[in-house]
């Protein structure tokens, strides 16, 4: 589809910003690394770096603002990459964010983003939580009837100028992943739609600060179909009860699929959004505010990581297996669900340059004390790879490092931000010291 013509039918006031490639390729991730050698910030990184693209973060950015309304608040989900000089980045491109903890609440807060820009999902919100948002006045979205009357109730003792809203489930089904498909029946999130309509309008109605719907179906696996039905389904509950309440914000929550392989083509901003105008004009209208919540569309691609090559080890059954230092602490996903999940993985040689040798198979292995903790255990790359090589794990910018586990007690890496191909380096989060470690554990 042409993205100009359907972004301009949305009404963005300026021209749309330059559409980027899916993904980066090995041979750009490998200009960068040759370039961070030769500048030595390795040298301060330890045996592994996370590298993101500052530039491509801010034109996917750009793309994002462009393709929905100008009034409509993206609040990119914190959850999918915390590190706040990023957050901070985001602030900057007048985003704001979504967050499902007080750990999340607290990192937006020291990024800068204003209060009216920060949506607080989570199923499991306590009292004091619910509190301290309410008086903060960030949105907040109830997950449940229960916390819906938690809310009525803190509600009568604070004065509060929070947006409230409520996550429906539309029941709409699993999507490729089931561990990220969250609106089958009997969901841990949302009220379901059609066990509880008659409730949801009842409280739509009763409650005058009530006025948000929340939807959210899934993260990655979702088809294009799915998502729009999922909000379609609950866009129509909303005109219902738009007739007897006064309901004006309508979150369609994240859940845009990130390309992990050259095959893979998702849906982009501007074609969702105009998927999304035909199936549900109003929430387009200037008297809705339509909020979003993406992360792994955004981040997925401005991310990767370069972890050394410490050993390879021959075994009899013909695959070498490559030892680096980074496994299952940081790629949770792809170690305990393999076959769900997928990073492309390239080798470099120690100045950063590609190797393109013919290929064999190899296994890669985090360096963890459990069997499970392999990268891939049937990967294609380069036969000349070397002890001191590194390798190279591609789209690594969302729910990643994110989901970090501290077993092993290893380092933390650093995370190192680049504009421009590696034009210039900056360090957005140094790596963990011994001492850090020390001081979690005590
Ligand atoms: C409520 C909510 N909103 C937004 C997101 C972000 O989803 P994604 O990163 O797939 O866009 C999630 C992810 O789990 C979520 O639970």
């Amino acid at each position: 589809m042409n993205q100009t013509s359907q972004t301009a039918s949305i009404g963005a006031s300026e021209p749309p910003p330059p559409v980027h490639a899916e993904r980066l390729t090995a041979y750009e991730m490998s200009e960068v690394l040759s370039r961070a050698l030769r500048e030595g910030i390795l040298a301060q990184t330890g045996e592994t770096a996370v590298f993101y693209d500052l530039t491509r973060l801010d034109s996917t950015l750009a793309l994002l603002k462009s393709a929905f309304p100008q009034t409509a608040l993206n609040a990119l989900a914190v959850k999918s990459n915390p590190t706040i000089e990023i957050l901070k980045r985001i602030r900057s491109a007048g985003h704001g964010c979504e967050v499902a903890s007080s750990g999340e609440l607290r990192l937006a807060e020291v990024a800068g983003f204003p209060v009216g820009a920060i949506v607080f999902d989570s199923p499991a919100k306590t009292n004091a939580e619910i509190e301290h948002a309410l008086k903060m006045g960030v949105a907040l979205n109830a997950n449940s009837l229960s916390e819906l009357r938690r809310i009525a109730t803190l509600r009568n003792s604070v004065v509060s100028q929070s947006r409230v809203g409520i996550r429906i489930n539309p029941e709409t089904g699993i999507g490729a992943i089931e561990t990220t498909s969250v609106a089958v029946r009997h969901s841990k999130f949302g009220v379901s739609l059609s066990a509880c309509r008659e409730a949801l309008l009842r409280a739509l109605s009763e409650y005058e600060w009530l006025i948000g719907i929340h939807v959210h179906i899934g993260s990655q696996g979702m088809s294009r179909e799915q998502l729009l039905d999922g909000i379609g389904a609950v866009y129509d509950f909303f005109l219902q009860a738009r007739a007897t309440a006064a309901v004006n914000v309508f979150n369609i929550g994240g859940g845009l699929p990130a390309s992990y392989r050259d095959t893979d083509h998702p849906i982009r901003f501007n074609e969702y959004a105009c998927a999304l105008h035909s199936r549900c004009p109003e929430l387009f209208s200037s008297d809705v505010l339509l909020v979003t919540e993406f992360g792994r569309a955004v981040h997925a691609s401005c991310g990767w990581v370069a972890s050394k090559v410490e050993y390879v080890v021959e075994y009899d059954d013909g695959i070498p297996t490559l030892f680096i230092h980074v496994g299952a602490d940081m790629f949770l996903r792809k170690a305990y669900r393999p076959a769900d999940w997928h990073h492309d993985i390239s080798v470099c040689d120690p100045s950063g340059r590609l190797r393109t040798a013919q290929k064999r198979t190899f296994r890669v292995a985090g360096p963890l004390c459990f069997a499970g903790d392999y990268l891939d255990q049937n990967v294609s790359l380069p036969q000349d790879v070397q002890e001191g090589d590194y390798v190279i794990i591609h789209d690594a910018g969302a729910y990643t490092f994110s989901m970090w586990s501290v077993y092993n007690s290893r380092q933390f890496p650093a995370i190192v931000g680049y504009e421009e191909l590696g034009a210039r380096f900056q360090y957005l989060r140094k790596r963990q010291t011994l001492d850090d470690i020390v001081a979690f554990w005590s």
